[in-house]
């Protein structure tokens, strides 16, 4: 047999296996090539380990998916692959035996203990029992590599608490619905934390009152980016005056329910870049109206890039409240210079905010609202003077649906746009070699899949998706 010896860069080869890093399919053909093409591969596809068993009820099976997650766990300790492994993701239905009785809990601690360059920690089971995580998380304690852990009330309960605020280091923290005891440790915590970029408290924050969030702030002077749940007693005017306070941030995601008391104004945050809303749903106009004053209120005095409102529910007739026409209108006349990326959700605009919207904030790059067919058919008109927009997402509210064809119309209209999806319809522009040039075709994408999880912020998103993946060899086929 010939054997070729064509030498290629190892560095380069790892690059550009790292482009697969979602297929793992090819990835593990990859790993065949050749012993360079196997040692650039498994970096890649091991640096990601999913343990995220499905549900099932308690029956014999358990311990048989218990052995083939620890064969597998097994696998990725082996000492040639362990060092690859970046971050660890644990959730779904775990064991709730007692963890002596379950064989998972020592393959899983070995497995820790051998990945030493561990950079990223998620542990949010569904099912666990909390023994589980408590030599778990003393094994984090000292690791200089761990930058990022997110957690849930699975370990924040009294008895683990104390134990996680051991760990330091750290530039990104979650606590999923922080507990009391968590709580109560955390400005300590925070003030060990020196390196501390982003605090996310999501979920349930109910433990929160106005005195425990004041008591964080002189921990948080080098904060970029913060979330905050909900928490019922946690006022606008407490939430607006503790962001005024925080000097470096810039990313926040922000739980806002309705209050109906009128506010005060409070420092502005005037580095914010990025806001992201999750709020419930509204119907009554003059509660849309306080979402939309709200949204104001927190983008004023702001250079914002990045507004993103985030709702499961949304009044989808063309004769909904038009309150955030008053959004744009402040945008038009505030930040048209840095506004980058608009998403609306499912709330409506007139056509005239289109407009204004299209021909102040001429750098817009992402576009996601609701239009009435007016709007729909100015936004058409528009599209090929925005020279910046990639992608546009629209719900058009009037039993309307557009056709490939249409789409494929409005983006060969256009210089930017990539991605179009109005109500059911998701295309994506490319551009293909051909004979003897290059042409642009609009293919049809897959329908959304509903249980996507919302990122935390641009910059948690990205510095998950740096890593990896392996979830194909973890995780649990349906
Ligand atoms: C987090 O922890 C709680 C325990 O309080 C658990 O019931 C819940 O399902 C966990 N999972 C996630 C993903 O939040
Ligand atoms: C902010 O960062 C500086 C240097 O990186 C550090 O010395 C300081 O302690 C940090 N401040 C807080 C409040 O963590």
């Amino acid at each position: 047999m010939l054997v070729v010896n064509v030498s290629f860069p190892y560095d380069l080869l790892c690059m550009v296996l790292n482009i697969l890093i979602e297929d793992t399919f090819t990835l593990s053909r990859c790993a065949l090539v050749s012993w360079d093409f196997n040692r650039a591969a498994s970096r890649v596809l091991y640096s990601r380990v999913v343990l995220s068993p499905a549900f099932r009820p308690p029956t014999s099976l358990e311990v048989d998916s218990a052995q083939r997650f620890g064969t597998r766990l097994l696998s990725a300790s082996l000492p040639h692959n362990a060092p690859h492994v970046q971050t660890l993701r644990i959730g779904g239905y775990l064991s709730t035996c007692p963890t002596t009785w379950d064989p998972l809990s020592e393959t899983l601690l070995t497995a820790v203990h051998a990945f030493s360059n561990l950079h990223t920690v998620e542990i949010l089971p569904e099912m666990y029992n909390s023994e589980l995580f408590t030599p778990l998380l003393s094994e984090l304690k000292d690791r200089t590599c761990l930058a990022n852990l997110r957690v849930n009330s699975s370990c924040t309960d009294d008895g683990n608490a104390p134990i996680l605020a051991k760990i330091v280091g750290l530039r990104t923290l979650e606590l999923k619905s922080p507990s009391r005891a968590i709580l109560q440790l955390l400005p300590d915590w925070l003030g060990r934390l020196t390196s501390l970029k982003e605090l996310h408290m999501t979920s349930n924050c109910g433990s929160v009152t106005p005195w425990v969030l004041r008591s964080f702030l002189p921990f948080l002077g080098n904060i970029t980016a913060f979330s905050f749940g909900l928490s019922y007693s946690i006022t606008n005017d407490d939430l607006f005056d503790f962001l005024g306070q925080l000097p470096c941030l810039e990313i926040a995601q922000l739980q806002h329910y309705l209050q109906f008391k009128p506010s005060e104004i409070s420092s502005p945050m005037t580095r914010l870049r990025s806001l992201t809303v999750l709020h419930h749903p509204a119907d009554d106009p003059d509660n849309v109206d306080r979402i939309c004053d709200w949204v104001l209120r927190a983008i004023s005095g702001s250079h914002i890039e990045r507004i993103q409102l985030c709702c499961d529910e949304f009044d989808d007739s063309d004769s909904a409240p038009r309150s955030f026409d008053a959004l744009i209108e402040h945008l038009s006349r505030m930040h048209s210079q840095t506004l980058r990326v608009l998403d609306l959700s499912g709330w409506l605009i007139s056509e005239s905010s289109v407009s204004l919207l299209f021909e102040t904030c001429v750098r817009l790059e992402e576009f996601n609202s609701a239009l009435d067919l007016p709007g729909f058919e100015l936004f058409k008109s528009l599209v090929p003077t925005m020279k910046h927009l990639h992608t546009a997402a629209l719900q058009v509210y009037d039993a309307f649906s557009l056709t490939s064809e249409d789409a494929d119309w409005i983006m060969q209209s256009s210089h930017a746009l990539r991605r179009l999806s109005v109500n059911d319809l998701r295309t994506e522009g490319s551009w293909f070699s051909e004979g003897d040039g290059v042409r642009f075709v609009v293919q049809e994408l897959r329908a959304y899949s509903s249980n996507e999880e919302l990122p935390l912020s641009p910059r948690a998103e990205s510095s998950i998706q740096h890593a990896p993946s392996m979830d194909a060899i973890l995780e649990e086929e349906e």
